[in-house]
């Protein structure tokens, strides 16, 4: 027997009550909607009613993309909970150690990056043969596609 759940709507905010108290514009909202990242509930008129917890999400996301991790991302780490979840301290916890690894990895090919940046300031001769940011004679092309120069580690470079 179906359980006869009944949504009190005054309790819940509209998109532009949502979208003053989050800071984000309603625009943004109906992206985030339309990505799945967050969810409203329509009343019997059509209309968005979103609950307080959505504050919260819009929170993590805000962060997550402050510190570059992609929507699609969030979309994922968010969907190992159950729709509506409360989004503890805990699980806030669990999502940002997992986008941390990859945030280490990027910011140690930015930093090699610069360390190559470094090198060439000043110079401007972008020689296939002395320039680290060069691909001299397409060697890095005979290891496989994609930017190779930004995929090297530390560990590849001694080989
Ligand atoms: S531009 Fe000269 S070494 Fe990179």
């Amino acid at each position: 027997m179906e359980k006869d759940i009944k949504i009190d709507f005054d309790r819940m905010m509209t998109v532009g009550e949502v979208a003053k108290r989050s800071g984000v514009a309603v625009s943004t909202l109906h992206f985030y909607e339309s990505k799945g990242l967050i969810k409203s509930i329509r009343t019997n008129g059509n209309q968005r009613r979103f609950p307080a917890i959505v504050l919260r999400y819009i929170g993590i996301i805000k962060v997550a993309q402050k510190v570059g991790i992609s929507l699609e991302e969030i979309k994922s780490a968010l969907s190992v909970y159950p729709i509506g979840s409360k989004l503890t301290a805990e699980q806030w916890s669990e999502l940002s150690s997992r986008w941390r690894k990859d945030l280490d990895e990027r910011i140690q090919k930015l930093t090699r990056l610069r360390d190559e940046m470094d090198w060439c300031i000043g110079c401007g001769c972008l020689s296939l043969k002395q320039c680290p940011l060069r691909n001299p004679e397409d060697v890095l092309g005979r290891e496989g596609s994609g930017p190779r120069i930004l995929e090297r580690t530390e560990q590849s470079d001694a080989i």
